[in-house]
């Protein structure tokens, strides 16, 4: 399965939100499940500077894009197992920031149109483009339109990962040709034209061969109008190809046991180490060193959809509990100056900084008791699984991708793995705020389980990639895990494992899959449906039969001059024997994982 994953923004290279993070870890967990992958992101200017030493110019090809005829140069590097596109043009892209120019549009269609035509000049011609966000949302419809003239597109299916409905790229109708260089018959028929706007998501949603949330909840949000500004009736429609699936984190890069930028090293075995981090928070942001009396963290952009309101309207009867608050992040000017105000009224047991600082929020997270979300809405959230990594209780909203990560904690059968409330009011956030405080206060031992489970839960990418690889399955029509891993066995180069050893672990991850890595399976909807998976099998199919192989074989002769890249991933095929030996790993993890939340 070849897999090119087009996106804005990516760690390590840019970063201004979470889809970097996703776009940073999920390839290259694509990869060590065997499939063949690539990702392609602008040539931004921070990029340039801190990587450009370790890019390899590959060449350059000139982009049509409506009447402009524009330089695209392609630049590359290996990483973990992944080839990196960069997409270079100086003047779309040479810029301080990533986003926030007037002519944003025009870049984002450049890149995207780039995308589409440079693929010629790519390692391997794809089988599924996955596109993120508005800023690619244009690819499924330039392979539409291209795909009218030139069979090869044809045969590439294109799949959209929603992370926040909030930006869907909208533009006056009256710039289609002349900024996309696209026909009038885009905005005619309905498919580009949403609330008399150009749509550039309402266009990639429709276009796609398969949507997804991420998280199975954000993705029957995306159906309501509370949450789906204005795109409800189209995620309706496109419900049969709606999927959602949870994201992961990096579990090693955020790790308490090996993390070298805490100031002390814990694991579920011994917490001493987390005792050390909470009196060097404490220190550090200007608390009072009181061990025994809860942290409440909260790490987070300053903005209306965190649910701040509701921090706002009930900060003072917090303050009456016997808790600390730190905050960390910057935003919205109310908030700030909210923010700001309140420390001063809580010397020693409310600090405040009003930045956003990387190594400050290791501190927090390692060092805090309790991690407070209270999201509006929440498409998955990052922080509240690297907080419970670090043994940092989360209070949350049960929204998006909030809800299916923590589940309430259940004091009768000593369950869950955080604290939860439903509506959007103060009053229940305080209620669980209460009751969370007073756990930590008067119950240690529940609240030392609690914690325990919290740092048990796996978040880890390979579950969520296996997900990805089942739906990029469905809409090529090719079967996941590939068959040719299968005769593992009989490979002479591998280990002597007996039939039954290496097929285990693939069924016991498998079923691990189905049943999602928390206590609470995730819901059967959101998995991806075995009629849609085979519908989409025998489209694929038909189409695939379209477009003849010579096709793409021409294609991917063409730019020879550019050579082989060493170590390039052929994937499983070559090395069974290490595949089976991943594979067996992976399964006897999971199987520790589910023990122990046992
Ligand atoms: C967006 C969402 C966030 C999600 C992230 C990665 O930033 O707001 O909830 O975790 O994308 O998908």
């Amino acid at each position: 399965m070849k897999i090119l994953y087009a996106t804005s923004e990516a760690v390590p290279f840019c970063k201004t939100g979470g889809l970097a993070d996703v776009a940073g870890s999920l390839p290259a967990a694509l990869a060590a499940e065997g499939a063949e992958v690539a990702v392609v992101v602008p040539l931004y200017r921070r990029v340039r500077e801190r990587f450009g030493d370790q890019l390899t110019f590959l060449c350059y090809d000139y982009v049509n894009l409506a009447w402009r005829h524009v330089y695209c140069g392609l630049f590359a590097l290996e990483k973990d197992g992944v080839i990196w596109y960069f997409l270079d043009n100086e003047q779309y892209f040479d810029r301080p920031d990533l986003y926030g120019y007037m002519d944003d549009g025009e870049r984002f269609g450049f890149f995207s149109r780039a995308i589409v035509r440079m693929l010629d000049h790519m390692k391997f011609w794809p089988d599924v483009i996955n596109c993120n966000d508005w800023q690619t949302a244009l690819v499924p419809v330039y392979l539409k339109d291209d795909g009218v003239r030139e069979e090869r597109f044809r045969s590439v299916r294109t799949t959209l990962t929603v992370h926040n409905i909030e930006y869907q790229g909208r533009y006056n109708p009256y710039v289609l040709g002349d900024l996309f260089g696209l026909d009038a018959g885009w905005v005619e028929d309905g498919t580009l034209l949403m609330d008399g706007d150009l749509n550039l998501l309402k266009g990639a949603v429709l276009c796609a061969d398969a949507v997804n949330a991420v998280s199975p909840t954000y993705a029957n949000e995306l159906k309501m109008a509370y949450f789906a500004h204005r795109m409800e009736s189209v995620m309706r429609q496109c419900e049969y190809k709606l999927f959602g699936v949870l994201n992961g984190i990096d579990m090693d890069r955020y790790d308490p046991a090996k993390d070298p930028s805490i100031a002390a090293a814990f694991s579920t075995e011994d917490m001493s180490g987390k005792d050390a981090d909470k009196a060097h928070l404490q220190r550090l942001v200007g608390l009072r060193e009181e061990p025994h009396v809860p942290v409440v963290a909260i790490v987070s952009r300053l903005v209306s959809h965190k649910g701040l309101d509701l921090i706002c309207e009930v900060l003072h009867d917090m303050m009456k509990l016997p808790m600390q608050l730190v905050v960390l992040g910057k935003g919205d000017k109310k908030y700030e100056e909210f923010f700001h105000w309140a420390a001063q009224q809580y010397p020693g047991r409310m600090a405040v900084r009003l930045d956003y600082n990387e190594e400050l929020s290791m501190a927090i997270y390692a060092g805090a008791d309790l991690f407070l979300m209270p999201s509006k809405s929440e498409p998955c959230g990052l922080s509240q699984m690297i907080a419970m990594r670090y043994g940092t209780v989360p209070i949350v909203r049960e929204t998006g991708g909030l809800k299916d990560t923590v589940h309430p904690y259940e004091a009768w059968r000593d369950a869950g793995n955080g604290f939860t409330f439903a509506n959007y009011a103060s009053n229940d956030m305080l209620h669980v705020i209460r009751e969370a405080v007073y756990l930590y206060k008067d119950f240690p031992d529940a609240f030392g389980r609690l914690r325990k489970r919290a740092m048990e839960c796996d978040f880890s990418w390979a579950r969520s990639a296996g997900e990805y690889l089942r739906i990029y399955a469905g809409v090529t029509g090719q079967v996941w895990p590939a068959p040719e891993a299968a005769p593992v066995e009989a490979s002479p180069a591998a280990e002597p494992v007996s039939v039954e050893e290496a097929a285990a672990p693939a069924e016991e991850a498998s079923a691990e899959e189905k049943a999602g890595p928390f206590e609470e399976p995730v819901p059967a909807a959101e998995t991806v449906p075995e009629t849609v998976a085979a519908e989409k099998a025998s489209a694929g199919r038909s189409v695939e039969k379209a477009a003849p192989a010579g096709e793409t074989a021409d294609v991917k002769a063409e730019p020879k001059k550019r050579g082989r890249k060493p170590g390039t991933k052929n994937g499983a095929k070559k090395e069974p024997a290490r595949k089976a030996a991943e594979k067996k790993a992976a399964g006897e993890t999971k199987k520790k994982g589910t023990a122990a939340k046992k």
